[in-house]
C-alpha cells in the first residue's frame, strides 16, 4: 500500500464495556472506505476516535504519520444529526471554520460559495436554518465540512435522517464531489446498499464488541446503478456477511 493517510489499530472500552477490539485498518490518499455495521456496534464511537475528538483505550490512530489531533490536523466530521446554528446564514455557517482559521472574510465567503455551489445550494446563502429542508441543512453540514479542504473527511450516518428519496440524491451527489475533488473520506454506514454505491473499499464490522470482519475492495464502475447484476451480486454477498436485522 502506498504510505497511508491514516493508520488504525485500537481497541477501545468505556468501563467493562468493549466496543472496539482490536481495530486494524489503513487508508489511502483518496480513498473512499465506507465503514457498514450494525446499529449500536461502535460505529460512532469509531468516527469520535478517528476525528481524534475521542481517545482509544490502546493503541494508535495516525493521520500522515502522526497521533490524531483535531486542534492541529484539517480533519472534518459530519454527524447524523445535521446541527446548523439557528441565527447563523448559510453563508455565515459555512465559512464559521475559515474564519475561525483566521481566513479574511472576503476570501472565505469566496471560498463558502464554492461549495455551497459544490452542494447544489448556490441562490440560498442568505437562507436561515428555519427555512430550509432537512436535506438542505445536511448539505449544508457536507458543505461547511469541504470549506476548510479537509485532509480527511469522516462522515457518521450523515443520509440516517433522511428520506428514502433524499437520501439518495445525497448518495448520487456525494459520489459527484468525490470525483470532483478526490478527498479521502471515511463514510460510516449502517446500510449496506449505500456502502456498495459509494465505497471504493468496505470494512464489514461485527455485533459489539465490533472487529473488522471482512473487507471487500468494490470494483464496479461508476456511476453504479443499484439494479446492475454486480452491484446486487455484491450487496448479497455484505449482506450475509452482515449482522445487521433491518
Ligand atoms: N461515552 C460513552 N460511555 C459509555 N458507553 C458508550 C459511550 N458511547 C457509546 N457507548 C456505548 O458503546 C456502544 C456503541 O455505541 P455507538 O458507537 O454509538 O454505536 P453505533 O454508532 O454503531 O450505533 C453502545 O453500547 C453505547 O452504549
Ligand atoms: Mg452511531
Amino acid at each position: 500500500m502506498d504510505s497511508p493517510l491514516l493508520d488504525v489499530s485500537m481497541s477501545k472500552s468505556f468501563g467493562k464495556i468493549d466496543v472496539l477490539r482490536d481495530i486494524r485498518f489503513r487508508v489511502r490518499p483518496n480513498e473512499f472506505l465506507v465503514v457498514v455495521g450494525p446499529t449500536g456496534c461502535g460505529k460512532t464511537t469509531l468516527g469520535n476516535i478517528l476525528s481524534g475528538i475521542d481517545k482509544p483505550t490502546s493503541g494508535h490512530v495516525r493521520i500522515m504519520g502522526e497521533d490524531v489531533n483535531p486542534h492541529i490536523h484539517n480533519i472534518s466530521y459530519v454527524l447524523q444529526e445535521p446541527s446548523c446554528i439557528p441565527w447563523y446564514t448559510m453563508m455565515q455557517d459555512v465559512t464559521m471554520g475559515l474564519e475561525i482559521r483566521g481566513v479574511g472574510r472576503a476570501e472565505a465567503v469566496s471560498r463558502g460559495s464554492e461549495v455551497i455551489k459544490l452542494v447544489g445550494l448556490e441562490g440560498y446563502e442568505n437562507y436561515y436554518p428555519w427555512q430550509i429542508s432537512g436535506g438542505m441543512k445536511q448539505r449544508v453540514a457536507i458543505a461547511r465540512a469541504y470549506a476548510t479542504s479537509p485532509d480527511l473527511l469522516i462522515m457518521d450516518e450523515p443520509f440516517g435522517h433522511l428520506d428514502a428519496q433524499t437520501r439518495y440524491l445525497m448518495q448520487i451527489e456525494i459520489m459527484r464531489i468525490w470525483e470532483q475533488d478526490r478527498k479521502t473520506v471515511v463514510f460510516i454506514t449502517n446500510n449496506i446498499e449505500e456502502a456498495v454505491y459509494l465505497a471504493s473499499r468496505i470494512l464489514v464490522l461485527t455485533k459489539l464488541p465490533a472487529t473488522i470482519k471482512k473487507e471487500y475492495v468494490v470494483d464496479i464502475p461508476r456511476p453504479r446503478d443499484l439494479t446492475d447484476e454486480r452491484f446486487l451480486e455484491v450487496r448479497a454477498e455484505i449482506t450475509q456477511q452482515c449482522e445487521i436485522v433491518e
